[in-house]
């Protein structure tokens, strides 16, 4: 497309008004002419005579105008049918410039199109210009894109304004396709960080890159647990054709054991360049007999703070098969489904100063600090905020603002101040998290998504576990910022922790790690079809009787991790 930069020529005056584009230029002429010979053609009915010869009455045939280059025209320039052959026309007769006080909508975006500058003037302005050029020595005038002036046959100036990305496409010479290419890096860019914050969205073609997948099993039930996952995933690649690399690294006291220290080099690596970690547990007596200098770090806690997993999602759902499982009355739990959002890099867990130290009088004094900025707050809060949009539209918001006016203050003021000024279709309301915690077992079911801070989210989510029928069942997302290229890191570990306890002796919950998987599956490959799936699988084999020893009631036959995980794999393979 020609650029368009300055124009100098004769203007005509055409001041009809609602010109339509059959006028400009007429049906059968489309048909039989290709673009660069419709000049001819154009205004046709107005030029010539029954009989093929010019009107001379007609402003384009007298000589003064039969070279113009600007058209002044009358309102509603080029309404009617949307035939982007008539600014064919008008370009093939020579116009480059057309001035009118309002335009078809269409007719108006297919100038910029094809290179023809469209301007908008008052009514007054248009019919001032036509009255001067129509009584000017030879009608000459410049437009200037640049500087957005007319120069008038008088030599006036007249100021025009217009859409600023069109207009510089036009000085540019690009059309739509020219100035998509133009904003590609912009529209990679805002795909990039829209994948992140709703990932959902997204299906696999858009997500090509082969994921990097890092299991650490780590302590107490994780090995069994994960041992389990593994085999699902293992099941996806196989049958369903989930295009990741799978790779394993020691973690924890199985760590220290193979290589005599709890965070390898090879290991913090390949958690740095994992797309997505399904982790198991950390937590064991055996950490006792370790070095206390080895063990001052606590690695999960360092994981979520360098990998900057600041967006933990916890969703609490109640199987109806589980009801009776929990503490709770089945009537208060079933139907359940909300969606815990969690702070997870900010607040006590990390705050400074902290320590303890020994006083002159032999007692002890220890200090903790919850701090938090507003980016730290806004940003989680927007994740709860886009997700609510994805489900019921409701966000209610923990806080202990009445006790702690600066943390919980800011908390609250700063997730309010968003949601008016960007999530005003998002209904936001504001509990206390004592009453929170009450209100978790005395009616769940008023709460769809619930953002907290993170030492109240820790303590809410194994509240709420209850909801769900066991902890062994809940699964949760860990998620960092988006990065440029779209990406974000994710660690998915069931809640439940790392059961010492019952360690070793196979009667583990393998569930909450499968529906973590499932998480990983929708948050981190884009693959929701296939989480459902997984979700269902999980919901089926519950349904036909499969029970570990947490979920099972007085009386019910109790399987092995193992056979938990056979029982997901069997219905895996049953659902279409
Ligand atoms: C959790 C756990 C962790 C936490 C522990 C293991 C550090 O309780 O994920 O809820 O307190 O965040
Ligand atoms: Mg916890």
């Amino acid at each position: 497309m020609d650029k368009f930069v300055r124009v100098t020529g004769a203007a005509a005056p055409l001041m009809r008004i609602n010109i339509d584009t059959e006028v400009v230029i007429p049906m059968n002429r489309l048909v039989a002419h290709k673009r660069g010979e419709l000049g001819r053609y154009c205004f046709e009915a107005w030029r010539y005579g029954p009989d093929g010869s010019e009107d001379p009455e007609f402003v384009l045939n007298k000589p003064r105008y039969r070279k113009a280059r600007i058209l002044v025209a009358g309102e509603n320039f080029g309404c009617g049918s949307s035939r982007e052959h008539a600014v064919w026309s008008l370009s093939d007769f020579g116009f480059r410039c057309i001035i009118a006080p309002s335009f078809g909508d269409i007719f108006y975006w297919n100038c910029f199109q094809n290179g023809v500058l469209p301007i908008r003037l008052p009514e007054y302005q248009v019919k001032e210009l036509a009255v001067e050029i129509e009584t000017s020595e030879n009608a000459i005038m410049t437009v200037d894109l640049e500087t957005q002036s007319i120069t008038t046959p008088g030599g006036r100036k007249v100021a025009f304004t217009g859409d600023p990305e069109r207009h510089l496409a036009l000085l540019e010479g690009l059309d739509e396709i020219g100035m998509t290419l133009k904003l590609d890096s912009k529209i990679r860019a805002h795909q990039a960080r829209d994948r992140g914050s709703r990932p959902w969205i997204y299906r696999r073609e858009e997500t090509p890159h082969v994921a990097r997948l890092l299991i650490l099993a780590g302590d107490g039930i994780g090995p069994e647990i994960l041992a389990e996952v593994r085999r699902v995933v293992e099941w996806f690649i196989a049958e369903r054709h989930l295009a990741v690399e799978l790779h394993e690294e020691p973690f924890g006291i199985s760590a220290w054991k193979a290589h005599g220290e709890l965070m390898r080099k090879e290991t913090w690596n390949a958690i740095v360049a994992a797309d997505a970690i399904l982790f198991g547990a950390i937590g064991s007596p055996e950490y006792d007999k370790i070095p206390a200098e080895a063990r001052k770090v606590d690695q999960l806690l360092r994981m979520r703070k360098e990998l900057d997993l600041f967006c933990n999602l916890r969703p609490v759902r109640t199987l109806p098969a589980l009801s009776g499982a929990s503490t709770l009355r089945p009537d208060v739990i079933e139907g359940c489904d909300m969606m815990l959002v969690r702070e997870l890099c900010g607040g006590i867990y990390f705050g400074t100063p902290r320590g303890r130290e020994k006083l002159a009088d032999g007692s002890e004094r220890a200090v903790n600090t919850c701090i938090y900025t507003t980016p730290e707050i806004e940003r989680i809060a927007r994740a709860a905020f886009e997700l609510a949009r994805t489900r019921s539209g409701r966000v209610c918001s923990v806080d202990k603002a009445n006790v702690l006016p600066e943390t919980s203050g800011l908390w609250r003021d700063t997730v309010q101040t968003l949601r008016d000024r960007h999530y005003p279709d998002i209904s936001l309301s504001h509990m206390y998290v004592d009453n929170c915690a009450m209100q978790l077992v005395r009616a769940p079911k008023q709460f769809d998504v619930l953002l907290t801070e993170n030492l109240f989210g820790d303590i809410l989510s194994d509240c709420a576990a209850m909801v769900a029928g066991s902890l062994g069942m809940m699964p949760s997302a860990s998620m960092g910022a988006v990065r440029p290229d779209g990406g974000r890191r994710a660690l998915y570990e069931p809640i439940h922790g790392s059961a010492p306890d019952i360690a070793g002796k196979r009667i583990a919950n393998p569930l909450g790690a499968i529906m973590s998987f499932a998480l990983c599956l929708r948050f981190s490959l884009g693959l929701a079809q296939e989480a459902d799936r997984l979700e269902q699988a999980v919901s089926a084999a519950i349904a036909h009787g499969a029970r570990t020893l947490d979920i099972a009631q007085p009386g019910e036959k109790t399987i092995s991790t193992k056979a938990m995980g056979d029982a997901v794999l069997t219905e895996l393979k049953q659902i279409q």
